[in-house]
C-alpha cells in the first residue's frame, strides 16, 4: 500500500493565492463585482471541501449567490456514492446549457468525487461542451489557477490525473455556519468495501498532523464556534500513516481538553477499527458528545464478508455492548445497505434482527447501487428491484417504530441542547446525542447551550420547552 503522502508546500499554496490576486485584478479592471454559486452534493467531506472552494473564491474577489442564474462562476461539487446522486448531477449540468446562454461569460466547473472517475470526466469532455473546467478532489487546491486559465484563455481545463492523494494546509475557508464547524482530520480511505467507490475517487488514507488540527480547533473556539465535528471516512485509522504516537482517541482527548464552551463530534467510524479505548475516551470527556455513528451495513456474516467489512455481527454487537456499559445514554446511529448482491431473505432478516438487538436511535438506509469498477458491481444479483424495495420498506417501518420508542423515552427528561436556528414558530436545537428538538423561544437563544424539558415527540424529532 502506498504510504507516502504528498504535502503541498506553503510555496505551492502561495502560488495559488497569487492566482486569486490576478483573478481579483481581472474583475476590477472590468469594474464588475463577480458572483459565484457553489452547489454541494453528498456528504460532510464535500461540504467541508466546498467551504474551501468558497474560501478561494472569496479571496479572488467573488461574492456569493444562491442560484445558478446570473452567476459568473458555477461550481458543482459532486458525489458518486450511488447512481441516483450521479444522475441528479448529470441532469443539473445538462440544464446549465440554458443558464449559460442567458449570462454571457458564465463559467461552469465540476469537481468532487464523481470527477475522480475517468469515465465521468471523459463523458463531460465529449458530451457537455458548456462545462469549462473539471477537477477531482486531489486537485482542489489548484482551483485558483484553473479558474484563472479559463478566464484568461477561454479554453477548457481538466485536472483529473489519478493520484494517491495529498494534504494541503491553510487553504482559505469560508464557513457556511457560524456555530458548527467541520474539521477534516484525515482524507481518503483504504478499506475498499466491495460496494464502495470512495477509495477510488478520494485516494489513500492520509492524516493531518495533530498540531495542525489542534490549531484549527483553537481558532474555531476563539471565533465562538460551539460545535466541532471531526471528519474522515474512517477516523479510527487516524494517525496510522504518521507514526507520531497519536491515535484518534488521543487526538479527541487533546481537543476535548481545550478551554472553551464547545462540544465535539466525529464521523465516521469503521467497526473493524473502533477500539474500546475510543469508547473510554468518549465516556471520560464531558465535551465529547455521547453519540456514535457506527455503520454496520448488514447483520449477516456471509454478506459482511463479501462486502469486505472485516468484522462479524457478533464482534459488532460486543462493541455496542461495551459502549453502552460505559454510557447507558449513548446515542447510536448507523448506515445499512439493503439488497446487496445475492442477499437472501434469511440474510436480510439477520439485518432486521441486529437492528432490533441494538435499537438504533436513527438509521441511514440505502438500497444497493452498483458502482462501476467496484467488485460488487459485477456480482450476481438475482433479487428483483421490487423485492429490494419491499425489504427496504420493512426495514424503514421497523426503524421508525424503534426511533419513536426511543424518542418517547425522552419525554419528561431535561436535555442540554445547543440552539442552532429557527423553523417557523419554533427554535431548533440538538441534544448532546444529536437528536433534533423543537421548542418555542426567542431568537436571542440561538447559539447558546440551554436546558430544555422534553414534552412530546415524533418519529424524527423531540418537542420541548425551556426548562
Ligand atoms: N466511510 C463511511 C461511509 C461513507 S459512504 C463508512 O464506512 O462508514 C456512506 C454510506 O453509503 C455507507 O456507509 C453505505 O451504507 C452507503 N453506500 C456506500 N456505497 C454504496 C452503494 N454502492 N450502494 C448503496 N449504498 C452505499
Ligand atoms: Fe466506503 Fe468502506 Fe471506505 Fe466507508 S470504509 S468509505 S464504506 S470503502
Ligand atoms: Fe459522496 Fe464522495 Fe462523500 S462519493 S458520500 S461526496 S466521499
Amino acid at each position: 500500500m502506498e504510504k507516502k503522502t504528498t504535502v503541498i508546500s506553503a510555496q505551492q499554496l502561495n502560488r495559488q493565492m497569487s492566482f486569486c490576486g490576478q483573478i481579483r485584478a481581472y474583475w476590477e479592471e472590468k469594474g464588475v463585482q463577480p458572483l459565484a454559486f457553489v452547489d454541494t452534493y453528498g456528504c460532510q467531506q464535500n461540504e467541508a471541501d466546498s467551504e474551501r472552494i468558497r474560501g478561494m473564491l472569496e479571496r479572488a474577489g467573488y461574492g456569493f449567490t444562491d442560484t445558478e442564474e446570473g452567476a459568473d462562476v458555477i461550481v458543482l461539487n459532486t458525489c458518486a456514492i450511488r447512481e441516483h446522486a450521479e444522475q441528479r448531477v448529470f441532469g443539473n449540468v445538462g440544464a446549465l446549457v440554458h443558464t449559460k446562454r442567458r449570462h454571457e461569460g458564465q463559467k461552469i466547473f465540476l469537481c468532487g468525487c464523481m470527477m475522480g472517475q475517468i469515465k465521468v470526466s471523459d463523458r463531460i469532455k465529449h458530451s457537455y461542451p458548456h462545462v469549462d473546467g473539471v477537477f477531482s478532489t486531489h486537485h482542489l487546491w489548484e482551483f485558483p489557477e484553473l479558474l484563472y486559465r479559463v478566464l484568461k484563455t477561454g479554453k477548457r481545463v481538466f485536472a483529473v490525473a489519478d493520484e494517491p492523494g495529498s494534504i494541503c494546509e491553510n487553504i482559505p475557508v469560508s464557513r457556511t455556519n457560524s456555530l458548527k464547524a467541520w474539521v477534516s482530520v484525515m482524507y481518503g480511505c483504504n478499506n475498499f468495501c466491495s460496494y464502495c467507490i470512495v477509495p477510488y475517487v478520494r485516494g489513500r488514507e492520509r492524516s493531518r498532523q495533530p498540531e495542525e488540527i489542534l490549531k484549527e480547533c483553537k481558532e474555531l473556539i476563539a471565533l465562538g464556534y460551539k460545535e466541532i465535528t471531526l471528519l474522515g471516512q474512517n477516523v479510527n485509522s487516524y494517525g496510522k500513516d504518521l507514526d507520531c504516537g497519536v491515535d484518534f482517541a488521543d487526538l479527541m482527548a487533546r481537543i476535548a481538553s481545550l478551554d472553551g464552551d464547545f462540544r465535539l463530534r466525529f464521523m465516521t467510524s469503521h467497526p473493524k477499527d473502533a477500539s474500546f479505548k475510543l469508547f473510554d475516551t468518549i465516556a471520560k470527556y464531558p465535551k465529547i458528545c455521547k453519540q456514535f455513528h457506527l455503520p454496520f451495513q448488514s447483520g449477516n456474516d456471509r454478506v459482511l464478508k463479501v462486502m469486505n467489512r472485516r468484522y462479524t455481527a457478533g464482534q459488532y454487537l460486543r462493541l455496542v455492548e461495551y459502549g453502552r456499559s460505559l454510557m447507558p445514554e449513548l446515542v447510536l446511529t448507523s448506515d445499512v445497505i439493503v439488497g446487496f448482491p445475492g442477499e437472501t431473505e434469511e440474510e436480510f432478516e439477520d439485518t432486521l434482527k441486529l437492528i432490533e438487538t441494538v435499537g438504533y436511535d436513527a438509521l441511514f438506509t440505502f438500497i444497493f447501487s452498483p458502482r462501476g469498477g467496484t467488485p460488487a458491481a459485477s456480482m450476481d444479483d438475482p433479487v428483483t428491484k421490487a423485492e429490494k424495495n419491499a425489504r427496504f420498506d420493512r426495514l424503514v417501518r421497523l426503524q421508525n417504530r424503534i426511533s419513536e420508542e426511543k424518542h418517547r423515552a425522552y419525554i419528561g427528561s431535561v436535555q442540554k441542547v445547543l440552539v442552532d436556528g429557527r423553523d417557523g414558530d419554533f427554535l431548533t436545537a440538538r441534544t448532546d446525542g444529536g437528536r433534533l428538538v423543537r421548542f418555542p423561544g426567542e431568537d436571542s437563544l440561538i447559539g447558546q447551550f440551554i436546558n430544555v424539558r422534553i414534552t412530546d415527540c415524533t418519529t424524527w424529532s423531540l418537542v420541548g420547552e425551556k426548562a
